[in-house]
């Protein structure tokens, strides 16, 4: 039994106090590897923002564990010796089991996610319940989530969103114990949040997407007022980065994301976590098959692995400066 204290870590409690009272988000950004926590801790430095360390399922299995641990645990240390020791959360994603959620608690993780969306509300409220009565015993956050995205989720796919139902969000907050909960307004997975024909063109010719469901945000806020929410779902899918991809012989269709002006005005809102792991995705892609294409000599995996590294610590800065506006709030 590890406790996240020792590692020096944080859990989410004082972090999200602090973004709702400041109107600004708290950046959660996926990592499965070294070169991403790299440039998540370099970017978040620089730009003095606390931030979320998401792994997932997914991210457990294809790195193991209790590397990613250390790393977490390293990151800390890393982030020290660059010059600011910022808040920094190891956060399990998507966490679909009590037994998931015990064993990232026991091995140093500050804050877990039980996502029971998909069950009945009644098993949902159970299973939540019980993963925070243990998390709690240990001084770590839990968040829930009510109402199910549309895409891609740990290989489930669903096609159409089902909103968070306002008249849900308060029985089941009480009733759980959670400290932040995941809802459903428009958001979804991955990089195909939109088809073309769901979008609208502006003046220049770029597809505008149908906005988030403010009202709906809204709605739930009056019912929970100064309660944590979290948006799951929020990557931008940066266009440049998909014409780089490509140009360099990807082959990304109908790629839309979440408009920048829909996350800052939810990040002024009661949402004080936001997801964000596609755009990491895109910005590593475009900077790897670049070298690719123009290099295919090289073979030095640091000389793209570093390029990669380089733009995402570009992303992850603009995230947290002209995106969530956490810079400067750690
Ligand atoms: O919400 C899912 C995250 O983007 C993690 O994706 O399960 O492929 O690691 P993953
Ligand atoms: P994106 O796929 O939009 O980056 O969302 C990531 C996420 O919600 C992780 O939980
Ligand atoms: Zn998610």
């Amino acid at each position: 039994m590890v406790s996240y204290k020792e590692l020096g870590l944080v859990n989410t409690k004082d972090l999200f106090k602090k973004a709702i009272e400041g109107k600004y988000a708290i950046p959660a950004f996926n990592f499965n590897n070294m070169e991403q926590l790299q440039a998540i801790i370099q970017a978040c430095v620089d730009s003095k923002s606390p931030v979320i360390l998401q792994v997932s399922s997914g991210a457990r299995k294809y790195a193991n564990q209790t590397l990613l641990r250390y790393m977490a645990q390293g990151a800390v240390e890393y982030a020290k010796e660059l010059g600011l020791n910022i808040p920094i959360v190891l956060h399990l994603d998507h966490g679909d089991s009590f037994e998931l959620c015990k064993n990232c608690i026991d091995s140093g993780f500050s804050s877990v996610m039980i996502d029971g969306s998909h069950l009945p509300y009644e098993e949902n409220v159970a299973l939540t319940r019980k993963v925070v009565e243990y998390a709690h015993a240990h001084d770590v956050t839990v968040e829930g989530e009510l109402g199910v995205l549309a895409g891609v989720e740990d290989e489930v796919s669903h096609e159409h969103h089902t909103y968070t139902q306002p008249e849900e969000v308060e029985d089941f907050v009480k009733r759980t114990g959670v400290d932040s909960l995941a809802i459903s307004i428009g958001t979804s997975h991955g990089a195909n949040k939109f088809t073309p024909a769901q979008c609208t063109k502006d003046a220049n010719g770029i597809l505008v997407p149908p906005p988030l469901r403010f009202d709906i945000l809204e709605e739930i806020e009056k019912r929970i007022p100064g309660f944590p929410i979290v948006l799951h779902g929020a990557s931008s899918v940066p266009q440049e980065y998909v014409a780089t991809i490509n140009k360099y012989g990807g082959s990304l269709k109908d790629s839309i994301g979440i408009p920048e002006d829909q996350l800052r005005k939810a990040a002024v809102s009661a949402v004080c976590k936001v997801n964000i792991d596609s755009d990491g995705r895109l910005a590593m892609t475009a900077a790897i098959r670049e070298v690719f294409y123009t290099k295919p000599g090289e073979f030095d995996a640091r000389k793209y692995l570093g390029p990669a590294r380089d733009e995402l610590k570009k992303l992850y800065q603009h995230k947290t400066e002209s995106v969530l506006g956490s810079a400067g709030k750690a």
